[in-house]
């Protein structure tokens, strides 16, 4: 299969890319590099099936080269930075929902893709009332800017894939952890202990939950969905099946990064204790659906942020 990975130099993409190219897929990895980078994709460059463009999502005329041998695309460019959302929203119109658009107009004039696999997100939810959250909950109402420009870029790609008969597989995925990452709490909380090992300032009254999902599960139910998935249109959730408050995960990072008497100080947070404005304080996935195509996390929430401070710190 030629499969074409817009975003493959981040942190899913990177996996999901060697993942897809150990089985033997014609790989075409267009980034940007605006947050992933070259290193992500070392192990990479060795194969001849795999080819690397550096172009953005935004340009038609860098789009029209990276679509024009693919059957898939697996769809994940994107500024994923929740938090930046509340003061810049202005980034996720542009580099979300407009480069969303950009690359599908590429695929309606110039391609002969048949199936588009989107990384969508939890936070398309806001904040849902039903805990743990299907995928057909309604009325969706995101309470961030990150959320709604990804819920808009999911009806872009439904819209599209009706009206120019294409396949559409949608993944609303929880938080993704694991070696990599360029932002997040994780990588927040390591850069901050690594800097001063003595107090760690966190965001929010620490009351936060949320599910947490290694990466090695979420490229196996990215591809599990992609090859599974029977309707013209499908959503999934992908996620744990657990939670974890803020708190726990300041105390797990601790004491991975061996470390003691470290002060906690919370900010006390904005809107009822939240990181920042536009901040879900509880999310968990009903990962039921994905489950029934044979699909499970190998990790709960909290050995997924052991596994990945481990890797991150060593
Ligand atoms: N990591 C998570 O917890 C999480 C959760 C839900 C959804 N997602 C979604 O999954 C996808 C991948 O996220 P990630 O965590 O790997 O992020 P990431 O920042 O590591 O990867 C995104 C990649 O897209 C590239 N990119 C950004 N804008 C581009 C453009 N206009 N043209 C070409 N390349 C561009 C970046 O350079 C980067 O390599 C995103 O769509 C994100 O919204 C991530």
């Amino acid at each position: 299969m030629n499969i074409l990975v817009t975003g493959g130099a981040g942190l899913i993409g990177s996996h999901l890319c060697e993942s897809l190219a150990k089985k033997g897929h014609e790989i075409i990895i267009f980034d940007n590099f605006s947050y992933g980078s070259k290193k992500n994709i070392k192990s990479l460059l060795h194969y001849e099936h795999v080819q690397v463009i550096k172009g953005d999502c935004r340009n038609l005329n860098n789009v029209k080269d990276a679509v024009k041998d693919a059957e898939v695309v697996f769809h994940l460019a994107a500024n994923p930075d929740v938090r930046l959302s509340s003061t810049k929203p202005e980034i996720f119109f542009e580099q979300n929902i407009y480069a969303t658009y950009r690359l599908l107009e590429g695929i309606r004039k110039n391609s002969k893709i048949h199936t588009i696999v989107f990384t969508s997100t939890s936070t398309v939810y806001g904040e849902a009332t039903k805990i743990p959250t299907p995928e057909d909950y309604s009325p969706l109402i995101p309470i961030s800017i990150y959320g709604a420009s990804k819920l808009a870029c999911e009806a872009l790609i439904s819209a599209y894939a009706k009206t120019y008969d294409k396949n559409a597989i949608i993944l609303r995925l929880a938080n993704i952890i694991g070696e990599r990452s360029t932002h997040g709490i994780l990588y927040d909380f390591v850069r901050k202990l690594k800097n001063n090992s003595s107090l760690l300032n966190i965001l929010g009254d620490g009351t936060q939950k949320k599910s947490y999902l290694y990466i090695s599960d979420c490229v196996n139910a990215i591809e599990t969905a992609w090859k599974r998935a029977r309707n013209q249109i499908e959503f999934f959730n992908i996620g744990s099946e657990d939670q974890v408050s803020v708190r726990k995960i300041a105390e797990i990072v601790v004491s991975e990064m061996g470390l003691e008497n470290v002060k906690l100080i919370f900010s006390g947070g904005v809107d009822g204790g939240r990181g920042w404005k536009g901040d879900v304080k509880n999310m968990l996935l009903d990962i039921s659906k994905i489950k029934r195509l044979g699909w499970k996390p190998k990790y709960n929430s909290a050995e997924a942020i052991r596994v990945t401070i481990k890797r991150m710190i060593r």
